[in-house]
């Protein structure tokens, strides 16, 4: 039994491959990081001709500040310009633009501009875009502990009250519905910490394409593969509902 949903809701992306396109090329690391940038630009746009309402974009792991100074520069500097020449556009065409992760370890400057784009943005809802940037799966999930346990000390919550569905509501993406498609570039076959809790039943697919290559061809496949896959989510394959 295939998959009655044509496409996914919610796409999750680990854009994987920068630094090995620029490799290939001779470029330097960050000529990769701008080239994955338009890559962003075009799946944006092959989403939303798709009918998926959400689209969420690894572009900055907690564990990324281990790369080198440059690069790290490199790629906030990406970021910024992202903002700069991105928000006007996504503002009209009715995206709502938000960020997940960290933000205390940004440049005042960059906050100052996440800060703008997020409400700029918030009354839209056609689509959402989310960069997870600075951004840590198991952080995530401790940061929802952290804000249970503070209720708890204040005698807002009892212990026993602690359950999947009210820490699901203090994780990262939970005004979205659950991301069903996940897609990993560049033939690594990881999660790197990715969104541990919120991927518990996505469909998995990964490809060989580093994320500067990642065309609408490979977009597609990747669709058509959600499309085949059965989703049960425990029952059995047979049962209605
Ligand atoms: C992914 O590309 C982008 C970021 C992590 C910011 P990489 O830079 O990890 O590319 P490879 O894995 O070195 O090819
Ligand atoms: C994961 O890619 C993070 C992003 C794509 C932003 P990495 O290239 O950093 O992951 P590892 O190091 O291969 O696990
Ligand atoms: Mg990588």
């Amino acid at each position: 039994m295939s998959n009655s949903q044509v496409s996914p809701k919610h796409i999750a992306i680990v854009m994987d491959g920068n630094g090995r396109w620029a490799q290939q090329r001779k470029l330097p690391v960050a000529a990769g990081h701008k080239a994955g940038v338009e890559t962003v630009r075009s799946v944006l746009n092959l989403a939303k001709a798709k009918g998926v309402r959400c689209l969420t974009l690894y572009a900055f792991s907690s564990e990324n500040w281990r790369r080198p100074k440059l690069e790290v520069s490199a790629l906030m500097a990406l970021f910024s310009n992202y903002l700069d020449s991105e928000v006007a556009k996504l503002k009209e065409e009715g995206v709502c633009l938000q960020f997940i992760g960290r933000r205390d370890r940004f440049s005042p400057a960059l906050i100052k501009k996440i800060n703008f784009a997020e409400s700029e943005t918030k009354e839209n809802s056609s689509f959402y875009l989310t960069l997870a940037v600075d951004y840590g799966g198991r952080e995530d999930i401790t940061n929802a502990a952290r804000q249970l346990a503070e209720q708890v000390k204040q005698g807002d919550l009892a212990v026993g009250d602690i359950n999947e569905a009210l820490l699901g509501q203090h994780v990262a993406l939970s005004d979205l519905p659950e991301p069903d498609l996940f897609i990993r570039t560049s033939g690594e076959y990881r999660i790197s910490n990715f969104l541990l809790w919120q991927l518990s039943y996505a469909e998995f697919y990964f490809c060989e394409s580093l994320w500067p290559d990642f065309s609408e061809k490979e977009f597609n496949a990747a669709l058509a593969s959600f499309s085949q896959r059965d989703r049960r989510f425990g029952a059995r394959p047979d049962q209605s509902s």
